[in-house]
Formats: C-alpha cells, sequence, structure tokens
C-alpha cells in the first residue's frame, strides 16, 4: 500500500521508470510521447547529457549554500544570461522553486514597491478571467479559475477580474480582431477607474494563456493598449509568463512576440526544464532601485532561493536553448505542428479551434462547430481524452473549463523542442485515434 498523498485518491498510475529523448516508459516497458512536457516543463525532453552533467559537476563543488550567507556562480551566471534575454528594462532575477513562488514574489515585490515610493494606498490587483496564476493562497486569489478557486474562496484576498482577450469565444460579430482587443483591454481602464485611479497596484496576465483555456494568444495590439494604460494610471505590469515563457512560444520570453514591456515577469517551468525545480521574478531596475534607496531590502525570502543546484541546471537549459537554437526549432517546428493539426482536424466536427504559437497548441473540443457549444460537462470529455490518449502512448494535458471555468474542453499540447517532423505525425496519428475513440 502506498504512502504517498497523491494528486488523485481514485487513479492507479503506472510507474515511470525512464526518460529519453521525447520519451517517457513505464515499469511494464510501455512507451509514451511526452507531448505535454509534463505541464509544458520538459522542453529539452528526457535524458539531456549536457544538463545531467551541470547538475553533476554543481553536485561535486557545492549543492547549496544559503543566500543569506553567499551568492553562487551559477545563481550570477543565470542572472547574466537572463538580463540579456531579456526584454528592455528587466534587469534584476530573484531565483525561486517554481510558478507560484515566482508569481507571489512578484505580487509581493509589486506591493512593497508602492510602500517604498510612498503609495501605499495602492491595494488592488487586477487579474483576468479564466487565468492561472498558480495554487498558493495569494496567487490563487489572483487566477481567474472558478472551479480552483471556489473552495478556498474564504481565505482569499480580494481581486477583481476583467475579461480575458479570448478571440473564439469573446469577439463580437461585426466587431474586428483589432476592435475587440481594444474593448477587452479598456475593461481594464474601466476597473481602474472602479477601484480608485490611485489605488490599484499591478495588473497581472499571461501572454499566452496556458492550462485554463488552451494556448490562447492575445489579438495585435491588446497588450500595447493594456501598457497605455498601465503607464497613465502608474499601474505596474505583471507578466506571467510561467508556462508560456523560456522559448514555449517560439520566443524566449513570450512577450517579446507583443512588443510590450513588461515591469516584472515570472518564469518556471521550461526554465529548468524539469531537471530541477526552479523558477524566477524577474523585475525592472526602475522596481529593483527603489528598493535598493528605499528599505534596502525585499521583505520575501525562503529557504531555496537561488538554489545553486537548481540554478546550475536552469544555466545549462538556457544556453541550450538561446546558443543551442532550440527556442529557433521550436519556433520552426511550431509552425509546422500548427499546420499539420490544422490539416487533419480542421474539418473534425468536434474540432472548434486550433490555435496557439510554438509548441504551445491548443485544441479546442465542441459538440457543435457552427454555434461553438461545448459538451456538457457532466460528460468530462477531456478526461475521457486524456485516458484514451495515454492508451494510445501519448501523454497530452487536456483540461475542462475552457468556456468558463466549467463547461469546454481542451486539449493542451507543450512536447520538447527537440522533436522532429516525425513526431508531428506520431502526435497527428495517436490524436486521431484518440478522437475517434472519444468523439
Ligand atoms: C501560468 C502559470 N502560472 C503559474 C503556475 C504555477 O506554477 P507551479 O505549478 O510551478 O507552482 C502555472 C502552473 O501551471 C502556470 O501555468
Amino acid at each position: 500500500m502506498s504512502h504517498v498523498f497523491p494528486r488523485h485518491t481514485k487513479y492507479t498510475l503506472p510507474m515511470v521508470t525512464r526518460g529519453e529523448g521525447v520519451y517517457l516508459y513505464d515499469q511494464a516497458g510501455k512507451q509514451y510521447f511526452d507531448a505535454s512536457g509534463g505541464a509544458a516543463v520538459s522542453c529539452l525532453g528526457h535524458g539531456d547529457p549536457d544538463v545531467i552533467d551541470a547538475i553533476k559537476t554543481q553536485l561535486d563543488a557545492i549543492a547549496y549554500a544559503h543566500t543569506s550567507f553567499f551568492t553562487s556562480d551559477p545563481a550570477e551566471q543565470l542572472a547574466e544570461k537572463l538580463i540579456a534575454h531579456a526584454p528592455d528594462g528587466i534587469d534584476r532575477v530573484y531565483m525561486v522553486s517554481g510558478g507560484s513562488e515566482a508569481m507571489e514574489a512578484a505580487l509581493k515585490l509589486a506591493r512593497q514597491y508602492f510602500v517604498e515610493i510612498g503609495e501605499p494606498q495602492r491595494r488592488h490587483i487586477i487579474a483576468r478571467k479564466q487565468s492561472y496564476h498558480g495554487n498558493t493562497l495569494g496567487v490563487l486569489a489572483v487566477g481567474g479559475n472558478e472551479w480552483r478557486r471556489a473552495p478556498f474562496s474564504p481565505l482569499m484576498v480580494e481581486t477583481t477580474h476583467i475579461s480575458p482577450c479570448f478571440e473564439y469565444r469573446g469577439k463580437q460579430a461585426g466587431e474586428t480582431i483589432f476592435e475587440y482587443g481594444q474593448r477587452v483591454a479598456n475593461e481594464l481602464e474601466e476597473e481602474i477607474h472602479r477601484l480608485g485611479t490611485d489605488a490599484v497596484i499591478a495588473f497581472v496576465a499571461e501572454p499566452v494563456v496556458g492550462a485554463t483555456a488552451g494556448a490562447v494568444p492575445a489579438v495585435e495590439g491588446y497588450f500595447k493598449r493594456v501598457r497605455e494604460i498601465c503607464d497613465q494610471y502608474g499601474v505596474l505590469l505583471i507578466l506571467d509568463e510561467v508556462m508560456c515563457g523560456m522559448g514555449r512560444t517560439g520566443t524566449l520570453f513570450a512577450s517579446e512576440q507583443e512588443d510590450v514591456r513588461p515591469d516584472i515577469i515570472g518564469i518556471a517551468k521550461g526554465l529548468g526544464a524539469g531537471y530541477q525545480p526552479i523558477g524566477a521574478m524577474l523585475c525592472s531596475g526602475e522596481i529593483y532601485a527603489a528598493i535598493e534607496n528605499g528599505s534596502g531590502f525585499f521583505q520575501h525570502g525562503h529557504t531555496y532561493i537561488g538554489h545553486p543546484t537548481a540554478c546550475a541546471a536552469a544555466l545549462a537549459v538556457l544556453t541550450k536553448l538561446t546558443d543551442g537554437g532550440l527556442v529557433q526549432n521550436c519556433a520552426t517546428i511550431g509552425d509546422k505542428l500548427q499546420d499539420a493539426l490544422q490539416l487533419a482536424f480542421g474539418q473534425h466536427l468536434n474540432i472548434g479551434d486550433i490555435r496557439g504559437r510554438g509548441l504551445f497548441r491548443g485544441i479546442e473540443i465542441v459538440q457543435d462547430r457552427e454555434t461553438k457549444r461545448p459538451f456538457d460537462p457532466s460528460r468530462m470529455i477531456h478526461k475521457s481524452l486524456k485516458k484514451e490518449a495515454f492508451n494510445a502512448g501519448l501523454a497530452c494535458y487536456p483540461m475542462g473549463g475552457t468556456v468558463d471555468g466549467v463547461s469546454g474542453d481542451h486539449i493542451l499540447l507543450a512536447p520538447p523542442f527537440i522533436m522532429d517532423e516525425s513526431h508531428i505525425d506520431e502526435i497527428v496519428s495517436k490524436l486521431t485515434t484518440t478522437f475517434a475513440k472519444v468523439l
């Protein structure tokens, strides 16, 4: 009998025993194509020798030292490399152990920034419906996914949520794509007015929405308008790139494609590529200066921040993503994957939309293509899809609640950047089998 507290008590899971490239193997020797990278984590696939070597070398030197006593070479080098590739104005890196921690640090830093610069009356965070920013209480409150929030709502700090930028679901007839983006961006301004024009700390958004809606990029002009509004009211723009960052959408930072300047960015997942648990919060030089010239310290911290072994792994990952050309491969092969999915399933009666960027793709399942009506949530279509795909040897990431947190189903695909064209055929053929069984 197991003493592990599992994610779900009703399922018996196979035991994973090894990974090699794009494949995972269970104890019975069954092979699975890892088309979800866990949850958009394993961007380098499994068993990467360079990352493993970097970890071993670091373990031989020093595994861990507390950041109140020491800095470390891998932390310094990782920060330098991240900043060299980060959007303009981003100047400092605070390393944590995962995505929720990165976003918690982002929220606390944003609040402390205003305390430091003498605007302590700023107390509201605005985020978007159908977003996910992590599972710890602070970021769970900021996330806009009703199903995840509901049981814990009495414990949550008040956050308000505006509409997401979700063209397939939100654009009205008679509205251009650009007009739609401006309309939903302008909800931010309305919300700032409602809360008080000097009372808002930050707006938080995922540049490409991940798990909750299935790889949904914003439309052109949306983030530019958001930035304008933030500038007008002195509100910080916090971009959550925990899932969509680190090359996943075809550029190292997803926000590069929006041509927008964030004040704070959260990253994780692909940063460690699964070889070590690591995330980071990056902030602008201006925010850092407010702390440096004010109290002198960020009132935050965890035991494992700046963990040398985790940083060494992340540095090796980042080197492969950038100097090794894997982000570029992700962009190129990602376009080909989109074309193949479109060709295979673009006319499928139960597939409403195929979207995303790079190797971050979403397939939205509907009961009726014409009306976009989703399946009845009680049918749990996403669960059957996950099960049948897994049986077919494909690990993908289906989820429900795509439309409003309750109804709707989608499949998220986030395969490793090392995949090649033959793997596209494998994904398409295993999805074909899956759809034939479930839809
Ligand atoms: C956009 C986004 N933010 C934050 C998180 C939380 O990250 P973690 O699970 O590493 O705490 C996730 C995880 O899926 C995510 O997708």
